[in-house]
């Protein structure tokens, strides 16, 4: 095959560049098509543009495939822990029982965050999304630790310290909402166990958590640890790219994921599963009102950018939904609800032809819901997931000798030049 592609202009003739990746991925690398050519490329919402090349996240949305480091998904969801796989995320490989330990060690000595910083949760009205208390806490870590403003030094210090102290915050300003104590995180515990403690433990009685439970969240971390150039990840790496410091970079990343279209999702659909709980609307009626466009009403949970087939993550999502509610006597109507749902989707044309499948926030939230984890502190949950995924993007990009600042460009379409009219004469 030809490792160029040519491109006629103007009945001028170029030579492209293509770039071929490990998986076979191909792609034309138009870094010099302005200069050359004065001509460049327009590709709104970035539908076919590779921003980077990454040796982090391997995804075939045709296939259904998702590997960290080229270990698949299923592989890790059954086997390993959240810790790990963020270990293997940020530096490429598994880590030798030394390197865990001493990972492991380090997530647990900086879990607590400045006894100062308590305080800023006093300052949100009990009512605040939590998402909007964990951005601006993520970035105001920053003034905590001044030598994170250097990206260049310590990044391995600065992404311990928010792997750790994410889930902190994450469990304080769900405990503020409710208007409980803070519960400190508990040293002899996991990463998810902790988490666990520092959600749903009160100084009025003894907490263990539920082993189930503590398994299932490793899996759902695992499951939203990485998913290559996403939305959040794309805004991460943008802001980290002009050389902000890690905490300001992934509280962007944060921001980013809130959206309904992006991490948002698992929040809206348990939403509009009550929404067809309460109003009794069926399966059908609700795929009907989909299907017209001018209801403007989307199937939440459902389709992809990337994924056009079902998505790995949902696949195991769904089947440990079932699992970790038979196994706790929960019968939730909500489950059923999904199944029937999604049947009804995925036996309509409207969805068939369109390739729209379940994506990971259709199931997520049932299981969220069945930890006990309130809905508006989903999103919270897929960041806290997220997070070595972000960094680790972050950490490649900055280690990448050609790295550059991210600056897309555009076409103008507004006003050529016209002259400016004093107030007096405008009418
Ligand atoms: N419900 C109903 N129709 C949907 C749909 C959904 N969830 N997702 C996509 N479609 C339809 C669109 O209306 C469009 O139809 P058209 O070709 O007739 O205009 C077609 O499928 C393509 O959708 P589009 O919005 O162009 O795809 P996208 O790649 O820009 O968007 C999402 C991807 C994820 C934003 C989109 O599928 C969505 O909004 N899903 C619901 C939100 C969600 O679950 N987000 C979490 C993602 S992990």
């Amino acid at each position: 095959m030809s490792n160029t592609a040519k491109l006629t202009l103007e009945g001028k003739e170029y030579e492209l560049p293509v770039v071929v990746g490990s998986e076979n991925e191909k792609a034309i690398d138009i870094t010099r098509l302005r200069a050359q050519t004065g001509y460049i490329t327009l590709d709104t919402g970035y539908m076919n543009t590779g921003a980077t090349r990454s040796a982090i996240t391997y995804l075939d949305g045709e296939q259904g495939i998702l590997r960290y480091r080229g270990i698949p998904i299923e592989d890790l969801a059954e086997k390993s822990t959240f810790v790990e796989t963020s270990y293997l995320l940020l530096h490429g490989e598994l880590p030798t029982q030394e390197q865990w330990k001493r990972f492991s060690n380090l997530l647990t000595y900086h879990s607590m965050i400045h006894e100062d910083m308590i305080r800023f949760f006093d300052g949100y009205p009990a009512t605040a999304h939590p998402m909007a208390i964990l951005s601006s806490m993520v970035c105001s870590l920053s003034a905590y630790y001044p030598e994170s403003l250097n990206v260049f030094e310590n990044m391995d210090m600065q992404s311990t310290r928010l792997l750790s102290k994410l889930r902190t915050i994450a469990a304080f300003s769900y405990k503020k909402s409710v208007g409980q104590p803070m519960m400190y995180p508990q040293n002899h515990l996991s990463y998810c166990a902790n988490f666990l403690h520092m959600m749903f433990a009160t100084p009025a009685e003894r907490y263990e958590p539920d082993p189930d439970m503590v398994r299932a969240l490793n899996i759902l971390l695992i499951l939203h640890a990485d998913h290559e150039q996403n939305c959040s990840t794309s805004t991460v790496r943008l802001v980290g790219s002009s050389q902000a410091n890690l905490f300001a970079s992934v509280s962007a990343g944060i921001c980013a994921l809130w959206g309904p279209l992006h991490g948002g999702a698992n929040q809206a659909v348990i939403e509009m599963l009550e929404e067809m709980q309460q109003t009794k609307l069926s399966c059908k009626e609700f795929v009907s009102q989909v299907k017209d466009k001018k209801a403007k009403v989307r199937l939440m949970g459902f389709g992809h950018r990337v994924y056009k087939n079902y998505d790995p993550r949902a696949k195991i999502l769904k089947q440990m939904a079932q699992v970790i509610l038979n196994k706790k006597g929960v019968n939730d109507p909500m489950l059923q609800l999904a199944q029937e749902l999604e049947e009804a989707a995925l036996s309509d044309p409207f969805f068939i032809e369109r390739k729209l499948y379940p994506n990971v926030d259709f199931y997520s939230g049932l299981l969220y819901k069945a930890m006990g984890i309130p809905v508006n502190m989903f999103t919270v949950m897929f960041a806290i997931g997220r997070l070595p995924g972000w960094i680790a993007q972050c950490k490649e990009m900055m280690e990448d000798p050609e790295n550059k600042i991210g600056r897309p460009r555009q076409i103008y379409t507004g006003p050529t030049e016209r002259h400016y009219t004093a107030l007096a004469d405008r009418k």
